[in-house]
């Protein structure tokens, strides 16, 4: 199986930016974890982190064709991305959300959400444990 781990802006800060929102682990540790999980349960997990609405796109148009599934946290594009709920519309790839923080709960622009509906399974305020409860969602090993 092979998955694409796609973040979005800011999240290559992790470990710097609001450790009281979203802890103290870095982005390396965060890909670490995933590639020591790919390597014990045999999948090969590939991540792209981009701070631009449109690469986040292009990286999805074009993960139909290498990819069985998608594990993405679009960050802030969470709460007004259209382009980013139609591209997961237009592949047929299954996508799980993932939120480092109780994105639910926080601040109320927040709770705008465009990229659920496009998506099999929510994950959030679990740090960046939450990327292999998703990838476990993902593979069928565990219920949402
Ligand atoms: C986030 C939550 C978003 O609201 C925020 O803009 C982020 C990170 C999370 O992982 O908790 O940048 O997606």
């Amino acid at each position: 199986m092979r998955i694409l781990v796609l973040n979005g802006p800011n999240i290559n800060l992790l470990g710097s930016r609001e450790i009281s929102i979203y802890g103290s682990h870095t982005y390396k540790e965060l890909l670490d974890l995933l590639q020591n999980y790919a390597k014990d349960n045999n999948l090969i997990i590939d991540e792209v982190q981009s701070n631009h609405e449109g690469v986040l796109i292009d990286t999805l148009q074009k993960s139909v064709a290498n990819y069985d599934g998608i594990i993405f946290n679009p960050a802030a594009y969470t709460h007004t991305s259209i382009a980013l709920y139609d591209t997961l519309k237009a592949i047929s790839l299954p996508c799980v959300e993932v939120h480092i923080s109780d994105v639910d709960n926080r601040e109320d622009f927040r709770k705008v959400n465009y990229i659920r509906g496009a998506c099999v399974a929510s994950v959030s305020n679990l740090g960046i444990k939450g990327y292999i409860e998703a990838i476990e969602i993902l593979r069928g090993k565990k219920k949402w």
